[in-house]
């Protein structure tokens, strides 16, 4: 008996390979059909997808495959915090924090928001006395999210000064400490388990640093951000400071929970709340609209034909705006942790090549250091552009006039290529691309851009029958760190050799 899901695949794999010239050519409605924009409040985001080599054909077979993947199902499953997390058996309440999901999930997602709120409000009123500063520790989704956000939008409306601190490698923290008066610094101390040994590493040289400068009481300067809080209280967290968010809500979706709490104190919580809002916006969009239209879904149809079809083994992400300079890295995370998969949730071997690489940079930067390989060289890598209309600096308007003009102009160029009787000088072009113009990068839209790809990721997920909740293939690497650190077990001679060089045998 055939399975709809290879048929779907096989019709894909028939489909004709016009190049994007030609598929603008055939169709004057593109741009209109491959464009769409979601409101996020004050301002919205246009997603044109026109010069990916999607077509009304291929919509269909991907709306096909998605009807074969049981996507309206599980999507369904998403928001009503059902299981779809399999192998953890777990619901993925994200969108809860953001009020869009299962109403007693909402309410109590909504009562720990409350607690956060008046514990970020009665410091920015000076409970815990003078706070200029805040250290967050915390590594992977406890510190990838804040640091993004702190660093897109607290910029100009510094309520506090926040500085994220994932690596054990004790420069990173060295760095933080030279930045900090030790009499002005709280300590986030944020992990979801309250076991990452990076973290609680790095939390205990806070608070011995925190004693070498005369702080009486280190506890008392110390915020837990955690779904584990018996395990803060624990460590000596004073319950009043443990802030907690629910076991449904995995590590790199969680920045909306207590685990954004630096962002709320770096930006206030308006503001921070104003994010959860364009995140809502766009929970709204993706559970309600159907097929081609749903914006995040018809980004995965792209990727996956990319990764599925065209072969590519990457994917680019450039933001043309300097307060987006964390977001392949945050995006890098989200997609290769969620989708670097080689088994379904059946436990079956996968029928094809599952989460592309996510690389990236900040244009205009990186044109002058990456963009020759993107439009002359060997590899397909589909980029995705992502630029703001307003500018967020306050210069010449000349700045962002510059920078949006080379966005657009780099799109331009990897479609349209360029002939030469000079083959060095010549461009192939026909290289696809994908624009997310943001009206204005506010925190909503912040929000809302950051739920597209988690929504993105959902969908690549879904439509290749992967889990995209669990990440097992962070353990076994950390396990044999334990082993070593415990003593008495033999490696590899490789591994064996290095220990012996570092003087860890
Ligand atoms: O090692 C991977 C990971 O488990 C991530 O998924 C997670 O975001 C990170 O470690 C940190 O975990 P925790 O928040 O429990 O400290």
């Amino acid at each position: 008996m055939s399975d709809p899901r290879t048929d779907a695949w096989q019709v894909i794999r028939t489909r004709s390979d016009a190049t994007l010239a030609e598929l603008f050519e055939r169709d004057p409605e593109r741009v209109g059909k491959l464009c769409g924009r979601i409101d996020t409040g004050e301002g919205g985001v246009l997603f044109d997808w026109s010069k990916t080599h999607l077509t009304d054909e291929l919509l269909g077979d991907f709306e096909a495959l998605a009807e074969a993947a049981g996507f309206a199902e599980m999507r369904r499953k998403l928001f009503a915090g059902e299981v779809v997390n399999g192998t953890e058996n777990r619901a993925a309440e994200h969108p809860a924090l953001r009020g869009v999901g299962k109403e007693a999930s909402i309410e109590e997602a909504m009562a720990l928001a409350a607690r956060m709120k008046l514990l970020v409000e009665a410091i920015h009123d000076g409970a815990l006395g003078e706070v200029n500063h805040l250290i967050h520790i915390g590594i992977g989704g406890s510190a990838l999210g804040p640091a993004l956000a702190v660093d897109a939008l607290a910029r100009d409306l510094k309520r506090c000064d926040v500085h994220v601190v994932s690596n054990v490698d004790g420069l990173a923290l060295e760095e933080a400490f030279m930045a900090c008066d030790p009499a002005t610094t709280l300590i986030a101390v944020a992990s979801k388990t309250f076991t990452t040994i990076e973290t609680m590493t790095n939390a205990e040289s806070a608070l011995a640093w925190l004693r070498d400068n005369g702080v009486v009481d280190p506890y008392g300067r110390v915020v837990a951000l955690t779904a584990s809080p018996e395990k803060a209280v624990e460590w000596g967290v004073d319950e009043t400071r443990v802030l907690p968010f629910s076991q449904s809500v995995g590590g790199r979706y969680s920045l909306w929970s207590s685990i954004g709490f630096p962002i709320a104190m770096a930006v206030g919580w308006e503001d921070f709340a104003a994010m959860l809002d364009g995140a809502a916006r766009v929970d709204a969009h993706f559970r309600d609209t159907g097929g081609r239209a749903n914006l995040p879904l018809r980004a995965a149809f792209a990727d996956l034909y990319y990764a599925r079809v065209r072969g590519a083994e990457t994917r680019a992400v450039f933001a043309y705006d300097e307060r987006l300079r964390l977001l392949p890295s945050y995006l890098q995370q989200l997609e290769m942790e969620s989708n670097g998969k080689s088994v379904t949730v059946d436990g079956a071997p996968v029928d094809g090549p599952t989460a592309p690489i996510t690389w990236g940079g900040v244009g205009t930067d990186a044109q002058h250091a990456v963009f020759q390989l993107l439009h002359q060289g060997t590899h397909l890598v589909p980029i995705e552009f992502i630029a703001s209309v307003a500018p967020g600096d306050q210069l010449d308007l000349a700045h962002h006039r510059i920078l949006l003009m080379n966005c657009f102009a780099q799109g331009a160029a990897l479609m349209a290529g360029r002939a030469s009787d000079d083959p060095a000088r010549s461009y192939p072009g026909n290289r696809p691309s994908a624009t997310i113009l943001c009206d204005d990068l506010d925190p909503a839209t912040l929000g809302a851009l950051v739920a597209f790809h988690e929504h993105r990721t959902f969908a690549n997920a879904v439509l290749m029958g992967i889990n995209p909740f669990d990440q097992f293939g962070v353990e076994l690497g950390k396990d044999i760190a334990r082993k070593i650190e415990a003593g008495g077990e033999r490696f590899d001679p490789s591994t064996e050799a290095l220990l012996e060089a570092a003087g860890l045998a």
